[in-house]
C-alpha cells in the first residue's frame, strides 16, 4: 500500500510539473486581430506534441542550451552565467525585442548574432557556426525565458529602412515561377500544398522543431527553403537581407506569444 501511494504521489507530482511547464494554451491565444500562429494551422497531433514539455522533441534543444548558458569557453575563462547568472530573470523578454537595430554595427542584430557577438567581445570565444547544434541550442534557450510574452519588435528611427527593405523582400516576385512570400503567406494560409497546410509564415515559435527535417531550424533556414521551393536563388543564412526580412516578418507577428520551441510540420 505504501508502494502504491508513493507511485501515486510521484505521478501526482509529475502532473503538476506538466502542467506548469507546458504550453496547452487556449486556442484564441495563437491568434492576435487576424495575425494567427503556426500553431493555428497544424493538425492535433502535431499541436499535442507542441503542447506537452515531456514529448516536444525541442525541448532537448533548450536543455543543451541551459548547459550552455553554465559552460565555461574563451580566454576570459567566463560562461553566459558568469555575468547574467539566471537566464530565467535576466533573458526574459529579450527574445520578443528581436531582431533589433544595434548601433555599433549600423545593422540589425537577430538572436544569434547578439549570440555570437558575446561570445567573440564578453568571453574571447570563437563565434558559432549558424544553424549548428550548439547556436540553435542557445537560440532556444533564450527566446525559451520569453514563452507566452508577445512579440514586439522597433521597427522606428534607424530600423526602418531596414524593415522596409524586408517589406520590399516579402512583397517582391521572385524566382522562376514568378510568386512572392506574400502570395503563399497572405493570400492563401488555410491551402493546400503538397501536402502541408499553408500558414501565415510567423516566425514567433522559432527556433522550431520542424518534423520534416528532424531536428531544431532557425528562421533563416526556413527562409531558405521557402527561396528555393520558389525556385529563386536562396541567401546565406545570417545575411543582411534575411536580417531586415526576419524584422519585417517578426512585426508582421507583433503581439503573438513566443513558443519557442513550437513543432512544426
Ligand atoms: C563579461 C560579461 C558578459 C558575458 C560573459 C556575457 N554577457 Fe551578454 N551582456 C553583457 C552586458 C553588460 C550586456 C548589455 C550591454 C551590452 O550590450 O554590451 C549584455 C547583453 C546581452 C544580450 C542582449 C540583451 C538585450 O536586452 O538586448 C544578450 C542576449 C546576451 N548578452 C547574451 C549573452 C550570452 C548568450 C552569453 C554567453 C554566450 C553572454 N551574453 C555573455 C555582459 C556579458
Ligand atoms: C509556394 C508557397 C510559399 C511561398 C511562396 C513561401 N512560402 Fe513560406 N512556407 C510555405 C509552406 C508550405 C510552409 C510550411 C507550412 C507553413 O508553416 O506554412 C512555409 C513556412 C514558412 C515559415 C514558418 C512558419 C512557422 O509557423 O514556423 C516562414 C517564417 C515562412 N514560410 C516565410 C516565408 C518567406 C519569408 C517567404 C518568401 C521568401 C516564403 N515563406 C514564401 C509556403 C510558401
Amino acid at each position: 500500500m505504501r508502494a502504491r501511494a508513493a507511485f501515486l504521489l510521484a505521478c501526482a507530482a509529475v502532473l503538476a510539473a506538466t502542467a506548469a511547464h507546458a504550453q496547452g494554451w487556449p486556442i484564441a491565444r495563437y491568434s492576435v486581430e487576424g495575425r494567427n500562429s503556426g500553431y493555428f494551422y497544424l493538425g492535433q497531433q502535431t499541436r499535442l506534441l507542441q503542447d506537452d514539455d515531456f514529448q516536444n522533441p525541442g525541448m532537448f534543444a533548450v536543455d543543451a542550451g541551459a548547459a550552455a548558458w553554465r559552460r565555461v569557453d574563451g580566454t576570459q575563462g567566463r560562461s553566459c552565467a558568469s555575468c547574467h547568472q539566471n537566464a530565467a530573470e535576466t533573458m526574459k523578454g529579450v527574445a520578443t525585442r528581436y531582431p533589433a537595430y544595434d548601433a555599433k554595427s549600423g545593422g540589425i542584430l537577430n538572436l544569434e548574432l547578439v549570440i555570437n557577438r558575446e561570445r567573440v567581445e564578453k568571453m574571447g570565444a570563437a563565434p558559432l557556426v549558424y544553424e549548428s547544434p550548439e547556436l540553435l541550442a542557445m537560440t532556444s534557450y533564450i527566446s525559451h525565458q520569453s514563452r507566452g510574452l508577445p512579440k514586439a519588435v522597433d521597427i522606428t528611427g534607424p530600423a526602418a529602412p531596414f524593415f522596409e527593405q524586408g517589406k520590399d523582400f516579402w512583397s517582391t516576385r521572385r524566382g522562376q515561377i514568378d510568386i512572392s512570400c506574400a502570395m503563399c503567406h497572405d493570400d492563401r494560409p488555410g491551402m493546400l500544398l503538397r501536402g502541408d497546410t499553408i500558414s501565415q509564415g510567423q516566425t514567433n515559435g522559432h527556433p522550431m522543431y520542424r518534423l520534416i527535417w528532424h531536428t531544431i531550424s532557425s528562421t533563416h533556414r526556413m527562409f531558405e527553403w521557402c527561396n528555393t521551393s520558389m525556385r529563386a536563388e536562396p541567401y546565406p543564412l545570417g545575411s543582411p537581407v534575411y536580417l531586415a526580412l526576419e524584422l519585417y516578418v517578426a512585426w508582421r507577428g507583433r503581439g503573438l506569444p513566443v513558443e519557442t520551441p513550437s513543432v512544426r510540420k
